[in-house]
């Protein structure tokens, strides 16, 4: 079915966002299980599985709309210790955020509703699940100090 031009151009941007929101925290995890943090490299790991599963629906979506999805990530912001890890993933979701409600606007304006449904969902999992989760670990960290948040992530079972 002959999608709408610029739902399409809208989709292939949310999955250039996508797309480098996965390699981030595909970096981070590998990053974080280096310095010993297991249990943030496990659940950063899983934020990366979620990412991909969010780039899949868009792909999908976009090809089933005759368009051609475009692979090419969008600009990665490595972090150089945990805060600034926590902090570089909560701007992307931030920004995913934006770019997610403007397309619902824009899919309503367009009459696509099962596109908007598709992005309601990846709102609701980049604004109650990622971006939350986030803003919780920095707020630990200001609590607790990063001595002590950084001995809870270290070793354990992964993702425990
Ligand atoms: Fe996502
Ligand atoms: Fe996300």
């Amino acid at each position: 079915m002959k999608g709408n031009p610029n739902v399409l151009s809208t989709l292939n941007a949310l999955l250039a966002d996508e797309l480098a929101a996965r390699d981030q925290y595909f970096i981070h995890s590998r990053m974080l299980d280096d310095w010993g943090l297991q249990r943030a490299a496990a659940r950063i790991a899983h934020e990366m599985e979620d990412e991909t599963a969010h780039a899949d629906a868009l792909i999908r979506r976009i090809l089933f709309l005759e368009g051609t999805p475009q692979m090419t990530p969008g600009a990665l912001t490595v972090g150089t210790d945990l805060p600034d890890v926590f902090a570089k993933d909560l701007a992307v979701e931030l920004r995913v955020v934006d770019n997610l409600r403007a397309a619902i606007a824009l899919c309503e304006q367009e009459r696509d509703y099962v596109t908007r449904e598709m992005l309601e969902q990846m709102l609701d999992d980049t604004e109650e699940d990622h971006a939350h989760w986030l803003e919780q670990q920095l707020g630990l960290i200001r609590m607790v100090g990063l001595q002590n948040y950084l001995q809870s992530q270290m070793g354990g079972s992964p993702g425990g």
